[in-house]
């Protein structure tokens, strides 16, 4: 039996293993920090190709090294099989299917190289969502496994029930089938996550979740970025078929006025942002800034670029826009500026390639968000109060976007021709309603109330930092 001071010299570690994308390592980041603030051993690991593509907006480090740290958090690296100049997003499919293989040997070799200390005792590995495998790695070492969900708890509830063959969802005899779920609203087919849809052409994602919910029973605890406030009718309702402990919101402390509690920001940036927009945003009055951005993946059409612009710009509203200088640009001209409108309204509004995002949604200048509804702006925007136009595109997004009209009442969703895609009058007619509208007060009083709620969930005692609290004493006795 282990004396008493061998026992107080054990250091309890946790290992965060993640698919290599912005949106998926920061939320995990994130947890990690609020980890080691309950006294917890964190490293985070990635595939190689995070160390070489994303720069880090904190501390140096990392670049040249194979393990190294950020903040308290230790990072580690492992290979995916491929050289850096391969183009994993061109080849989804077959990327996806070599990381499933050659990522459980190569995390296997990086558990056995870190943890042979007797007194390092990795407690639990906590995954996210596109690295399902993690879980059958844990299985064959014996260490306890947690998910961290990453998307919305009422995502979950979909997803669940779908691959679960739980209810009926539309198919391509029944297309416009409504979806009735507990915990949430009568879901319309335009409703729901792309993935689940008869149209989907999406092909490695929905396999992924295939394998993600088959293996959940393996995990012993799912935890998620959201927090019980915020959507506690559907995480009630998962209670009994797999209980789920939101643990959000995972957003800078800074953003749910933590930024005084010794918790640090820690996060990747895929891509350099322009700071000066914050001095730009500071000559503005205050709630008078449309800001728009479509997240990291995104690049809207020509068309749907030519509709913002118009009704920006027919707005004469100060507005900011995030353009991201498109990856591979393409001879429709998708995510580009429209001619001449950088020219005609540059006394109006300001264009950025990237932007301190969460800073920005903090400024008092800014009056609503024109988003696409990705989880990560969701919950910021969420953090800082701010309505939102939501104009979504694919994924959890159409969700997300429901959440926001039909529960959350924080804004309104942006209407469409039959193949999706939104016109100028359309823009205009939001902006003018989110910021005047008969229903503006209401918008506003509902972000401010759920900001508030956000503030209290991760405060100390409470409802997502009791999660963590009962996480870390349930992972150091198991
Ligand atoms: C992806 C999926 O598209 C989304 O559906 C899913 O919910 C999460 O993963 P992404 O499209 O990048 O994410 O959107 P989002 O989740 O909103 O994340 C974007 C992140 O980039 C946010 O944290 C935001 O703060 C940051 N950002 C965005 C910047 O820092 N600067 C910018 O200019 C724009």
């Amino acid at each position: 039996m282990a004396s008493k001071e061998e026992k107080e010299a054990v250091h309890h570690h946790v290992l965060m293993v993640s698919f290599s994308a912005q949106g998926h390592i920061n939320p995990l980041l994130k947890l990690g920090i609020r980890l080691v603030s309950k006294g917890l051993h964190v490293t985070l690991a990635t595939t190689e190709v995070a160390q070489d593509r994303m720069f880090k907006s904190f501390a140096a480090a990392a670049a040249t090294t194979t393990i190294s740290s950020v903040s308290d958090i230790q990072l580690a690296f492992f290979s995916d099989g491929f050289d850096m100049d391969y183009d994993r997003k061109a080849n989804l499919d077959h990327y996806m299917e070599t990381l499933g293989k050659v990522g459980p040997i190569n995390l296997s070799k990086l558990i056995q190289q870190h943890y042979h200390d007797k007194q390092k005792k990795l407690c639990c590995i906590i995954s996210n969502p596109f690295v399902p495998w993690v879980a059958d790695v844990a299985v064959e070492h014996g260490i306890p496994c947690a998910m961290l969900w990453i998307q919305p708890c009422s995502l979950f509830t979909i997803y669940y029930r779908f691959y679960n063959n739980l209810n009926q969802f539309p198919t391509l005899e029944k297309p416009d089938l409504t979806v009735e779920l507990p915990g949430l609203p009568i879901l319309n087919p335009q409703d729901l996550p792309s993935f689940v849809l008869p149209s989907n052409p999406f092909g490695s994602l929905p396999k992924l979740f295939i394998e993600l919910f088959s293996n959940m029973k393996k995990h012993n605890w799912v935890l998620a970025n959201s927090f019980l406030e915020l959507e506690k009718e559907a995480i009630d309702s998962m209670s009994e078929l797999c209980p789920i402990r939101p643990v959000g919101p995972l957003v800078p402390p800074s953003l749910l006025g933590q930024d005084h509690e010794n918790l640090f920001d820690v996060g990747i940036q895929l891509r350099k942002p322009e700071d000066s927009c914050l001095e730009w945003l500071s000559n503005q009055a205050d709630s008078s800034v449309i800001y728009v951005s479509f997240g990291s993946i995104i690049d809207l059409s020509a068309k749907e670029m030519e509709a913002i612009a118009t009704a920006l710009k027919n707005s004469k509203r100060p507005f900011l826009w995030v353009v991201k200088k498109p990856e591979f640009p393409t001879a429709d001209k998708s995510g580009e500026i429209p001619q001449g409108f950088f020219e005609e309204t540059k006394k109006q509004g300001l264009i950025v390639s990237w932007c301190p995002q969460t800073k920005v949604l903090a400024h008092p200048a800014i009056a609503c968000f024109i988003t696409h509804c990705g989880w990560n702006s969701m919950l910021e925007t969420i953090s800082a109060g701010v309505p939102v136009i939501a104009y979504p595109q694919w994924s959890d997004q159409p969700t997300n976007a429901m959440l926001v009209s039909d529960v959350f009442k924080i804004g309104s969703r942006l209407g469409t021709n039959e193949d999706g895609v939104v016109n100028s009058e359309e823009v205009e007619k939001c902006i003018e309603e989110i910021i005047h509208g008969v229903k503006s007060e209401e918008y506003k009083k509902n972000a401010m109330e759920l900001k508030l709620a956000a503030r209290e969930a991760v405060a100390g005692g409470g409802s997502s930092d009791r999660n963590i609290q009962l996480f870390v004493e349930e992972i150091i006795g198991s």
